[in-house]
C-alpha cells in the first residue's frame, strides 16, 4: 500500500479485516476462480492468476483514490485470506455507500460473512472511514441469491424493492433486489 490514507484494520473474535496485497494473489485466485462465488457477478470465473493481480490492483487503486474500499477477510488465527468485503462505492456528500462481499466456498455457512460485515457497517456508521460518517448502506442482490439476502436480513437490512433490469451482463438484463440499512435503524447483533 502506498503512503497516504492509512488503511483501516478491523477485528472481531475470529477475523481480521485488513488490506489485500500482492502476496494474496493465490488466495484471491482461489476465491474468484470458483463458479459458485461468481455465479451472481458481472464476472466470469477467473482462469489465469494474472486476473488476481489485476483485481488486487483495482481494489487498491479504488482505495488510494478514496472512492471505495475492499478489505481482506482473514482468519485471525492463521492470517489466511478467506474472502473480501467492502464498499464498492460511496458518496461523502450523500452519506451513502454500496456494500459488497464474497467468501471462499469452503467457508460458507459458518457466519464468517455476517461477522465481517458487522465490522464494516459499524466502521461506516461511526465515521472512521475516509468517506466520513455514512447514513445509509445499500446492497443490491441478484434474484435467487438467497445466501446474500440471508446475510443482509440477519444484519437488519430492509428489503426495499426490485430495481428492474438495472444490471446488464452476459448479454442480458438482471433485476436487482435493493436492500438498505439506515444508521438510525442499526443495532449491533
Ligand atoms: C453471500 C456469501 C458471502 C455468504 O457467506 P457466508 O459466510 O456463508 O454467510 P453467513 O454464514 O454469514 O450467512 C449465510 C446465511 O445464508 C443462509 N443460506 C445459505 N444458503 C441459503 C439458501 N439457499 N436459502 C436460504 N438461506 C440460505 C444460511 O443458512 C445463513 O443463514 P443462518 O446463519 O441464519 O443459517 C457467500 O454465499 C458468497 O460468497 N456468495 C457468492 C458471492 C456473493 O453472492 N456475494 C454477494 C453479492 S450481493
Amino acid at each position: 500500500m502506498e503512503d497516504g490514507i492509512i488503511f483501516p484494520v478491523l477485528s472481531s473474535q475470529r477475523l481480521t479485516l485488513n488490506a489485500i496485497n500482492e502476496a494474496d494473489r493465490q488466495a484471491i485466485f482461489g476465491l474468484f476462480s470458483n463458479s459458485n462465488v461468481v455465479k451472481y457477478y458481472d464476472l466470469d470465473a477467473f482462469e489465469h492468476i494474472s486476473q488476481a493481480d489485476e483485481i488486487i490492483a483495482f481494489f487498491n487503486t479504488r482505495f488510494e483514490q478514496a472512492v471505495g474500499i475492499r478489505w481482506a477477510i482473514r482468519l485471525k488465527e492463521t492470517g489466511e485470506l478467506i474472502g473480501t468485503c467492502g464498499f464498492n462505492s460511496w458518496s461523502e456528500k450523500m452519506k451513502t455507500a454500496v456494500i459488497g462481499y464474497d467468501l471462499n466456498h469452503r467457508y460458507w455457512g459458518q457466519s464468517y460473512t455476517t461477522e465481517a460485515i458487522q465490522l464494516i457497517i459499524k466502521a461506516a456508521f461511526e465515521g472512521v472511514l475516509s468517506c466520513g460518517a455514512i447514513n445509509r448502506i445499500q446492497a443490491d442482490t441478484v434474484l435467487g441469491n438467497k445466501a446474500s439476502e440471508a446475510v443482509l436480513k440477519k444484519l437488519g437490512f430492509c428489503e426495499e424493492g426490485i430495481r428492474r433490469q438495472s444490471g446488464f451482463w452476459t448479454g442480458q438484463f438482471h433485476d436487482l433486489t435493493c436492500f438498505g440499512l439506515l444508521k438510525s435503524e442499526y443495532c449491533e447483533i
